[in-house]
């Protein structure tokens, strides 16, 4: 038997935001203890991050368009931040590591949804980063495209996101699986994260 974790029990699963919100509560502060934001500009600990996102990137976009209608597509890829990433490494004359990552099909739509909270929901807290690494003399134009993203479009971006995101996960069943896929996402990132700084952080 497979039990939910107590976050999500004590979530209502009528609610997406706040259900997705406690079920990935200790994943996502596992994750900002990782990145260590007063550590960020440190130039080769920067540089092992943006490496990661820009392996993971790539196979996180082909699950979530496989397991999306091709309706969803041009929506989504409107909303890509992998060219940021990718300016970023250019910038600053940063290697594209050669070590492909691999993520796993997503099994539902809702799997999707939630695996998708999790990196539009980092466009928030990338707002949060872009003034921390601001300290540090990095701006979007100068190496911190990726965190800045649609700067102050992200959130109006992420007002819609919520909106299809109440839509999209209107029964228990859906909120259910689209929470484990969130937690599933956050650790995988986090994994990668740990494999390339050489660190660990409490599990979640
Ligand atoms: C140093 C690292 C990080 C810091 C300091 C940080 C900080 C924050 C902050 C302050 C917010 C709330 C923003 C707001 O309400 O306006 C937020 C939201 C969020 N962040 Fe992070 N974040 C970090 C890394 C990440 C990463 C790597 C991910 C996932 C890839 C992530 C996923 C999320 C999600 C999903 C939300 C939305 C939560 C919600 O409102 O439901 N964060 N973050």
């Amino acid at each position: 038997m497979k039990f939910a974790e107590p976050a999500l029990l004590e979530a209502d699963l009528h609610a997406p935001l706040p259900a997705l919100r406690a079920a990935t509560r200790g994943h996502h502060d596992r994750l900002d203890r990782l990145m260590d934001l007063r550590r960020l500009g440190e130039r080769t600990r920067y540089a092992s991050v943006l490496q990661v996102f820009d392996r993971f990137l790539p196979a996180w976009e082909s699950a979530i368009l496989a397991a999306l209608p091709a309706v969803r597509h041009p929506w989504l890829q409107a909303r890509t931040r992998r060219h940021f990433v990718a300016r970023d490494l250019q910038v600053l004359g940063i290697a594209v590591s050669p070590r492909p990552v691999h993520f796993a099909p997503m099994a539902t739509e809702a799997a999707a949804w939630g695996s998708l909270y999790v990196m539009e929901g980092s466009a928030l807290g990338g707002q949060v980063i872009t003034r921390g690494l601001a300290a540090h003399g990095l701006g979007p134009e100068t190496g911190a495209a990726y965190f800045h993203g649609w700067g102050e479009s992200t959130g109006a971006m992420w007002r819609e996101f919520r909106e299809q995101l109440e839509r999209e996960l209107e029964t228990p069943d859906a909120l259910s699986r689209a929470c484990a896929s969130a937690c599933t996402t956050f650790d995988c990132l986090a994994a990668l994260l740990e494999d390339a700084l050489h660190e660990r952080a409490a599990a979640a």
